[in-house]
């Protein structure tokens, strides 16, 4: 069974073929990076014509790199949302003109639902339920137990800044560029994290996060040290904040909920000591952890297919009038 993947909700377009929802055939991302960096963050009005422009010699690519042809796709997943309204719009339009001409099913697919596919997608093996799912990217930071395909219990998520918009705004404030999470965990290299002491937000209050708080502390202390900052070890002591803020977190969920696999993933993810952090903590409470490999974490269309194939809720459903769903959250109805 071919799933043809599509994934255009934010900076990256992406396609790709996977087949029987766990081995991939391709997996092409354009990334955008280089044309919004110099604006230090997405404009949604340039991500939607890119996204336009680079679609078709994309699904071109992957068709050739997998080698398959239209006529061998059985189906098309596609992300709905959440994500940038016009930027989303170009992924359905492509995805939906290819259903209707090749009569095969569209599957609608959750984004942020879609990034703990590849936990499974890594491992090249169908989901196993239940697992409690930590997803922190860009715009996101969910903490969920899965307990079957669509099934989740929101445990927490963040109240304000999601730890990748916390990156992404330190590094721009450092001008170390843009996406910030690599910048800062590139220049936080070697860095003592202990110079600086930075909250660890919420810790002791359930499971909801709040980046906003450890944002403002850094902005403090960028302008309080002045000349005498020292920018690696500020980076260094950032990311332990943020990667001791979700151990905390995670440790506590597995204890309330008894769960032993833990499923991580999103883009702050590819974060090496956020990686480092979750390994002891699985070894601690011996546990599995999945954590695909950094460029799975990241916005790829091979998860989006993925989730697609492992989730038949909508098979059954007339899909042609299916629209963008720009604030869908995790769990909820279409
Ligand atoms: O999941 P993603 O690709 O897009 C969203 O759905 O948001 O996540 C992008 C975010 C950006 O904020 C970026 O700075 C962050 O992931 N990121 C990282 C790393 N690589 C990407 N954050 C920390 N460390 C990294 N190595
Ligand atoms: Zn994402």
């Amino acid at each position: 069974m071919i799933t043809l993947g599509i994934e255009t909700s934010c900076d990256e377009t992406s396609i790709a073929l996977v087949a029987d929802g766990t081995s991939i055939l391709a997996n092409i991302v354009s990334s955008q990076i280089e044309i919004h960096r110099r604006f230090g963050g997405v404009v949604p009005e340039i991500a939607s014509r890119k996204h336009l422009e680079s679609i078709s010699p994309l699904l071109r690519e992957a068709l050739s790199e997998a080698r398959i042809e239209f006529r061998q796709i059985d189906q098309i997943a596609v992300t709905m949302g959440p994500g940038l309204v016009g930027a989303l719009m170009v992924g359905i339009a492509t995805a939906k003109a290819l259903s209707w001409a090749l009569k095969i099913p569209l599957l609608p697919v959750n984004h942020i639902e879609a990034h703990l596919s590849a936990g499974f997608l890594a491992l090249n093996k169908p989901p196993s339920y239940p697992f409690l799912g930590l997803i922190v990217s860009g715009g996101h930071s969910n903490l969920v137990v899965a307990d079957g395909n669509r099934k989740f219990e929101l445990l927490g998520r963040t109240l304000d800044d999601a730890p990748g918009e916390l990156f992404d705004k330190i590094s721009r404030k450092l001008s170390l560029g843009y996406p910030g999470g690599p910048a800062i965990q590139k220049t936080g290299e070697g860095g003592d994290p202990m110079r600086y002491n930075l909250p660890r937000p919420m810790l002791g209050q359930g499971f909801a996060f709040s980046f906003s708080g450890l944002k403002t502390a850094a902005l403090n202390l960028i302008r309080s040290e002045g000349e005498k900052l020292n920018v690696c070890d500020l980076c260094a002591a950032l990311q332990a904040a943020v990667a001791e803020t979700f151990s905390k977190k995670v440790v506590s969920a597995l204890e309330k909920t008894g769960i032993s696999r833990l499923v991580v993933s999103g883009g702050v993810a590819a974060n090496k000591l956020l990686r480092e952090y979750l390994a002891k903590v699985a070894t601690k409470a011996q546990i599995e952890l999945l954590i695909p490999p950094p460029q799975l974490c990241t916005d790829n269309a091979a998860m989006i297919a993925s989730n697609g194939f492992f989730d038949a809720s909508y098979w059954e459903n007339d899909t042609t009038g299916l629209s963008v769903k720009a604030d869908w959250q995790m769990g909820d109805n279409l």
